[in-house]
């Protein structure tokens, strides 16, 4: 008989608790190149992934796995530090198995980072994107599998997966801070091949405006915890002038020349959360 996903959350918390008593309010998961906002958090305790059961460990160059638990702009965060793609070759209940064990220890707030690829023609290689709404084109869903009533409902509504108030947050600070913030649909692709360019006019028409392969699982399976969650994406290449020739040395070059920008930004949010 396989175990429960809630038996399985209780023993990765129970490890994680082993090294640390803290509560964390906030969770983060940091996409490509933008681990770094880890090494900023004060008094860390950081929990290899290997350390803890039922955490897979990322194959991807720029994604280091550990949890790290501590202060953050006064509040208690804990951070992943890289995360792991459903590409990767794992199942969605893997891929999203992280975020139920931050919500276990205490967090109630899901910040999202990621690296992604422009569609909307306003977009350059740079610029940051609040994450208004989100299209699942995975093919899957993370809540596929019987559900377990206490850690939400078998149909969640996704009619507010990411949060109002938190948005017109990240934009007061975001203009605060003088940092350009753009808004828009983020289309969630399995990967890992990019795009062709049939698929980046269908993405555009469609209605996404920047796209990536990363977040969705995750947000889904917040929203289904009754996380609030917020997301911000760092378009590190333009597909909108044509299919991307960017490798992912490109990507990650792209998403840590926007580094200081982001950082700024996300400290600022995250001290007014
Ligand atoms: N496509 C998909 N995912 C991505 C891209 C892209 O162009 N850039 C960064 N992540």
């Amino acid at each position: 008989m396989s175990t429960s996903i809630v038996e399985c959350v209780n023993a990765a918390v129970a490890a994680v608790r082993a090294k640390t008593d803290l509560v964390p309010q906030i969770a983060m998961i940091l996409g490509s190149g933008l681990g770094s906002l880890a090494d900023e958090v004060e008094n860390p305790v950081a929990v290899s992934f290997s350390d803890i059961p039922g955490f897979a460990t990322s194959t991807v160059s720029g994604h280091v796995g550990e949890l790290v638990i501590g202060t953050l702009e006064n509040h208690v965060v804990c951070i992943m530090r890289g995360r792991v793609h459903y590409y990767e070759g794992i199942s969605m209940r893997q891929v999203t198995f992280p975020v139920r064990v931050m919500k276990a220890l205490g967090a109630s707030t899901l910040f999202v980072t990621n690296a992604s690829g422009g569609i909307s023609p306003q977009f350059k290689v740079g610029d940051l994107m609040l994450i208004s709404d989100h299209i699942n084109f995975t093919g899957t869903n993370p809540l596929i599998g019987p559900n377990e009533e206490e850690l939400g409902p078998r149909f969640p509504a996704m009619s507010r997966a990411y949060d109002e108030g938190l948005r017109n947050k990240a934009k007061q600070v975001a203009a605060k801070l003088g940092v350009e913030l753009h808004e828009g649909v983020y289309w969630g692709n399995s990967g890992p091949s990019y795009e062709t360019p049939a698929e980046i006019k269908m993405i555009g028409i469609l209605g996404g405006d920047a796209v990536g392969m990363s977040t969705v699982p995750e947000v889904i399976v917040a929203s289904h915890a009754g996380m609030r969650v917020l997301g911000i994406s760092c378009i590190t290449n333009v597909l909108h002038q044509g299919p991307s020739t960017d490798t992912h040395t490109d990507v990650l070059k792209a998403a840590s020349d926007a580094r200081p920008r982001f950082i700024n930004l996300v400290r600022g949010i995250v001290k007014e959360i």
